[in-house]
């Protein structure tokens, strides 16, 4: 396998490009990306995918993939990076109803109450507070019992898992499951109702998905050093910081992830691709590794700060 610098058909590589990632993708010559990485949205309610239905993302996620059969090289490499969906509000759940021990500061039980209720048939709910000293709303959370998934009247949530729905459609469009990683990020201690009402963890790892398209791949073991290898290369869980500032953009990932995934999955001189570029962070790193890139995203805000930021890569 050749990887020549300027590819042979006019097609014209290290630029970034503004406009839905279908359409962008539909220009690319066939069997040209070495790799695409990338990560999309996650249906979590980020700006850029508030207009979506959960079946809009189903269908974006899985045509983005469709769209990659023709353009990644046999033996080439799609990865993707993308974390669970972990409140995924569902109608259909029964109320979770639960009783938090830890934040009753009113000593005032539902027994009580039940208790005085019998002795006072008549009483409403503010008699009865004022009979047992404590407020109304005691009395309501207490005989109503509390939510503690975001109150009785939101809707209950549960973990909507993104891998099979992934691989269910890399298979249909002819790409295997290779391997995968995990970025073990820093815990998001912001999503603190998620986990302070509740037994659940905090969010703080997401995968990587990496799909193979049937070809002879170049295994190359000078990619990494030996201590490389031991550290990182051939480790199923990779222990990198998040990025913590969010001013550029609210979902960057970390320039360290996307250089584990370039260097291990692509060779030198070779166009290594993303189709949710957001502000360049795999753009930026593969042209520092000396690959060719290519970038789409739709918001001209991320283009025109990718397009800077790789360029001075
Ligand atoms: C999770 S972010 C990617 C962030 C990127 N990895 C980085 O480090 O900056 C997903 C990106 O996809 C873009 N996007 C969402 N829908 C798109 C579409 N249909 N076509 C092109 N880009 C899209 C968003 O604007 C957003 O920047």
């Amino acid at each position: 396998m050749r990887y020549p610098r300027e590819h042979s058909s006019k097609f014209i590589f290290n630029r970034i490009v503004t406009g839905d990632t279908r359409a962008e993708l539909a220009e690319l010559p066939d069997n040209s990306v070495a790799l695409s990485f990338w990560s999309p949205p996650y249906y979590v309610g980020k700006s850029y995918e508030q207009h979506l239905r959960f079946e809009d993302w189903q269908k974006l996620i899985r045509e983005v993939i469709h769209c990659h059969t023709r353009i990644i090289l046999p033996g080439g490499f799609m990865a993707v990076n993308i974390g669970d969906i972990l409140c995924f509000p569902d109608e259909s759940i029964p109320r979770f109803q639960a009783d938090n021990v830890r934040r009753k500061k009113v000593a005032v039980t539902k027994e009580q109450i039940l208790e005085t209720k019998q002795k006072h048939p008549d009483a409403n709910r503010y008699d009865l507070a004022k009979l047992l000293s404590c407020s109304e709303q005691t009395i309501q959370r207490r005989l109503e019992d509390n939510n503690v998934r975001g109150g009785k009247h939101a809707t209950s949530t549960k973990i909507k898992l993104t891998g099979c729905l992934v691989v269910e459609w890399a298979e249909q469009a002819g790409f295997y499951l290779y391997d995968q990683r995990i970025w073990h990020k820093d815990p998001c201690w912001a999503n603190s109702r998620w986990h302070s009402n509740s037994y659940r963890a905090v969010d703080e790892f997401e995968h990587v998905y990496i799909f193979w398209k049937p070809g002879i791949t170049e295994y190359d073991r000078h990619r990494l050093s030996a201590e490389e290898w031991a550290e990182w290369g051939s480790r199923g869980v990779w222990q990198i910081p998040s990025v913590r500032r969010n001013d550029r953009h609210d979902a960057e990932f970390p320039e360290g992830l996307a250089e584990r995934v370039i260097r291990l999955f692509s060779p030198a001189g070779s166009v290594v691709l993303d189709p949710f570029v957001g502000t360049g962070t795999t753009t930026c790193v593969a042209n520092r590794l000396d690959r060719q890139w290519f970038g789409i995203d739709n918001n001209p805000v991320n283009t025109a700060i990718a397009t800077q930021r790789t360029d001075e890569a």
